[in-house]
C-alpha cells in the first residue's frame, strides 16, 4: 500500500473518531440539526459536522432511509393519482418539490382518519409543521451539480428511467444511482450537451 492510501486512512480514522464523539455528546433538549450556516446566516462550503464530511467522502447515500410517516407511492398511485398532483414543480422547473402537509389534509381530513398513521400526518397539520421528510435523492453542496426537472419532462423522459418503477415503492427508494456516469450516457444517445457547465455551476 502506498503512503497517500495510509494517509487517506488515518484521515478517514479521524474522521469516523470525530462523528462517534459528536454523536456521542450532540443531543441537547430543544436544539436543533440545522447546519451552522443556517442558523449562523453566514454561508460557508465547509461541513457542519465531520459525520457529515465522512459522509460526502464516502458518497453514502442509504438505499431506503428511514422516514417520519409511513407514506406508500404504490397505494396513492393505484388510486389513480398522478406524479405532478403532489411533485408540482416537476413540468415547471428544476425541483419536482415534496408536498406540504396541507396537501395530504386535503383528503386524509376526511380519507382514513382513523388509522395510525393519519393521524400523526393530522396531529403535525395541528401544530402547524410540515413533516420532516428524509431526501431520498440529492447531491452533496460540494458536487455543485445543478439539475433541471422540466426540460426532462418536456423531452418525455419518463420518471422511471430516473427513480424506478414508484408502483412498487412504498417510500421513495434509490433505485437508481444517479452518478454523473448515468447522466452523461443518455445525454450523449440523445445528442444533449455533455459541456461541464451544462451540469455543474
Ligand atoms: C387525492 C387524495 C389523497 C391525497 C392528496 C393524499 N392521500 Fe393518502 N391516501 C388516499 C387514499 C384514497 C388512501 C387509501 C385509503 C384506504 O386504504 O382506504 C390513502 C392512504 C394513505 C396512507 C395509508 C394509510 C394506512 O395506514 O392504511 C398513508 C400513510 C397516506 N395515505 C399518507 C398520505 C400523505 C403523507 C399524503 C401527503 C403527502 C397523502 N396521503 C395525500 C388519498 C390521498
Ligand atoms: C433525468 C433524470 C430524472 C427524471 C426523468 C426525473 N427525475 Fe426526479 N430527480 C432527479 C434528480 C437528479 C434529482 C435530485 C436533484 C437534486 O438533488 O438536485 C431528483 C429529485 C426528485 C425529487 C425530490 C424533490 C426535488 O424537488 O428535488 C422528486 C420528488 C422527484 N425527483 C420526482 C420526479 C418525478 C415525479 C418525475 C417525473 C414526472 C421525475 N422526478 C423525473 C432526476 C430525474
Ligand atoms: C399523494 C402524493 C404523491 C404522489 C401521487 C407521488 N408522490 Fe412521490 N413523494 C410523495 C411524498 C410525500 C414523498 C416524500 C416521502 C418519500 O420519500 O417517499 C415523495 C417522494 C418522492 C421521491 C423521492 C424524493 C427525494 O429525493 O427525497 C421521488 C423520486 C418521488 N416521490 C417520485 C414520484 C413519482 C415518479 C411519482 C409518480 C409516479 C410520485 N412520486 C407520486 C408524495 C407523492
Ligand atoms: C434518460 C435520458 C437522460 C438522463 C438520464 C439525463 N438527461 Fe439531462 N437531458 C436529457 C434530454 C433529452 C435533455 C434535452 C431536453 C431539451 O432538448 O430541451 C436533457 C437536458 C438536460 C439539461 C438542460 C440542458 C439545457 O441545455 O438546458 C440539464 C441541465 C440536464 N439535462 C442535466 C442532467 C443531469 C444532471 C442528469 C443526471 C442526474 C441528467 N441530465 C440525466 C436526457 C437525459
Ligand atoms: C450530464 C450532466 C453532467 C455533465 C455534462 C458533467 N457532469 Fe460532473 N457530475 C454530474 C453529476 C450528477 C455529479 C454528481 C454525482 C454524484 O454525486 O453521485 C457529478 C460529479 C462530478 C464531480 C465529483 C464532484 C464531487 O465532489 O462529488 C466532478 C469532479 C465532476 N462531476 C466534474 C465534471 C467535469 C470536469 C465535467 C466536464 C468534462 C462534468 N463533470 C460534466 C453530472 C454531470
Amino acid at each position: 500500500m502506498g503512503w497517500l492510501k495510509w494517509l487517506l486512512l488515518i484521515v478517514f480514522a479521524v474522521t469516523c473518531a470525530c462523528a462517534l464523539v459528536k454523536a456521542v455528546s450532540r443531543p441537547h433538549a430543544g436544539q436543533t440539526d440545522l447546519p451552522a450556516y443556517v442558523t449562523s446566516g453566514v454561508f460557508t462550503t465547509a461541513h457542519p459536522t465531520a459525520f457529515l464530511a465522512a459522509k460526502d467522502f464516502l458518497d453514502f447515500h442509504p438505499e431506503h432511509p428511514v422516514q417520519p410517516i409511513a407514506f406508500t407511492h404504490a397505494v396513492h398511485l393505484a388510486k389513480g393519482l398522478q406524479c405532478e398532483f403532489c411533485h408540482a414543480g416537476v413540468d415547471q422547473g428544476p425541483d419536482a418539490r415534496i408536498p406540504g402537509v396541507a396537501v395530504c389534509m386535503a383528503c386524509h381530513q376526511v380519507i382514513a382518519t382513523d388509522r395510525p398513521e393519519i393521524k400523526k400526518i393530522a396531529a403535525y397539520a395541528a401544530r402547524g409543521e410540515d413533516i420532516p421528510w428524509v431526501r431520498v435523492y440529492a447531491y452533496s453542496d460540494s458536487a455543485h451539480v445543478k439539475f433541471n426537472h422540466a426540460p426532462h419532462i418536456r423531452a418525455h423522459i419518463q420518471c422511471a428511467s430516473c427513480h424506478g418503477d414508484m408502483t412498487k415503492q412504498t417510500t421513495a427508494e434509490r433505485k437508481i444511482n444517479l452518478n454523473m456516469g448515468y447522466c452523461i450516457d443518455c445525454h450523449r444517445q440523445k445528442r444533449v450537451s455533455i459541456d461541464c457547465a451544462t451540469c455543474h455551476y
